[in-house]
């Protein structure tokens, strides 16, 4: 689903908010099926709640909805609730899928009444795809075109009114005219510690696992605002209790787990840490660009930008600024190093504003 160079990267990582191989069964089996399991997301689901409500009274299809948000925090896991509050079917695709105009006509013209549209990824959709996408988000209606040259026919083709769900890790990559299409957008955010603890205890139930409430938080604290990765690492807990304690998942067990696995008390992961390292050692602390940044990682910017920075900007540690990625104070702490005596008062400083 993602770049091969990001799932690559993140194929041994514990705390990657990317699926890793394998990820995607136990991810089914923990994903929440309706809107009232979803945990976190208020203000999100709120809205959605009434979008969908409001087009049940009416009879219709509800508008086209985006989600956008960073990896792991349930863009797909609310798309698959949509059509289950609609007990519509769902059908599902991706912007990188897309890429001839013809793919997605085929996708469209199979659609029944009612029925929802997943496009993950939707900011990677190929400009043909995209442009038919205006006409059968708007009208219900594909042009097809028959032919080549001046002897060239669009032949108009209706589809049954059905609801696009696409999703987006970047939804300032979409172009405009398709961001007004949709009728509504969902922002998701990184969860509170307390949320995580709820998704903890709720994924320990369906598991199975006995987890004391210390531990559970002690998990979600260190879960980068991230259900997946909170998901994960409570799996990598367990796997520690079971073969080196009696299988109950305690605060120390925790702690020791997750120290074996090299998870920091902010639960920053080894791209977290090598981007703030760089920052700090190799730029002084910024501001510097952020290609120029994955450069000194060895990463894709948009890796740095899309997977990465988000939570470094809500720990507190990163910041953007026109002029490039600032170090914060906090940022030099975290990593066990003392900032410059007049660090963040001079050049730095004022670019906190
Ligand atoms: N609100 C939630 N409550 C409980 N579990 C959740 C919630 N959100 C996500 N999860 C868990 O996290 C996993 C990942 O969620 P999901 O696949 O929906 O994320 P995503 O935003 O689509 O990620 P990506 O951008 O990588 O596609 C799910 O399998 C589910 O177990
Ligand atoms: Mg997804």
């Amino acid at each position: 689903m993602h770049d091969d160079s990001v799932t690559d990267f993140d194929a041994d990582e514990t705390l990657s908010a990317l699926p890793q191989t394998g990820e995607r069964e136990v991810e089914k089996t923990l994903r929440p099926r309706h809107l009232a399991e979803f945990v976190g997301q208020p203000r999100v689901r709120e809205q959605l709640e009434l979008v969908l409500e409001s087009a049940r009274r009416r009879g219709v299809p509800p508008d086209h909805v985006l989600l956008s948000g960073p990896p792991g925090l349930g863009k797909t896991s609310l798309a698959m609730i949509i059509a289950a509050e609609l007990d519509a079917a769902i059908r599902i695709t991706s912007g990188p899928a897309l890429e001839r105009a013809g793919d997605l006509a085929a996708m469209l013209s199979n659609l029944a009444e009612g029925d929802v549209l997943f496009i993950d990824e939707i900011h990677r959709i190929a400009r043909p795809a995209e442009e038919m996408l205006y006409l059968a988000m708007e009208d219900f209606r594909v042009d097809v075109v028959v032919g080549k040259g001046p002897g060239a026919t669009s032949i108009p083709l209706e589809i049954a009114p059905f609801t696009l769900v696409g999703a987006t890790t970047r939804s300032g990559a979409l172009t405009g005219p398709l961001r007004d299409r949709f009728g509504f957008t969902g922002q998701m955010e990184f969860y509170a510690d307390d949320e995580l603890d709820q998704v903890v205890r709720r994924a320990s139930a369906i598991l199975g696992i006995e987890i004391d409430p210390a531990a559970s938080a002690e998990i979600a604290r260190r879960s980068r605002g991230t259900p997946r990765i909170s998901n994960r690492l409570l799996r990598r807990v367990r796997d520690y209790a079971e073969v080196r304690a009696d299988g109950r998942i305690t605060l120390d067990v925790t702690r020791a787990a997750l120290e074996v696995y090299d998870v920091d008390e902010l639960g920053l992961d080894r791209l977290d840490r090598a981007v703030l390292r760089a920052l700090v050692q190799s730029f002084g602390g910024g501001p510097v660009g952020v290609s120029t940044l994955a450069v000194a990682v060895g990463e894709e910017p948009t890796t740095v930008e899309e997977v990465c920075e988000p939570y470094l900007v809500r720990a507190g540690m990163l910041a953007r600024t026109p002029r490039g990625r600032v170090a914060t104070a906090a940022a030099w702490e975290h990593l066990g190093l003392r900032p410059p005596p007049d660090y963040g008062r001079s050049d730095q400083s004022t670019l906190f504003d």
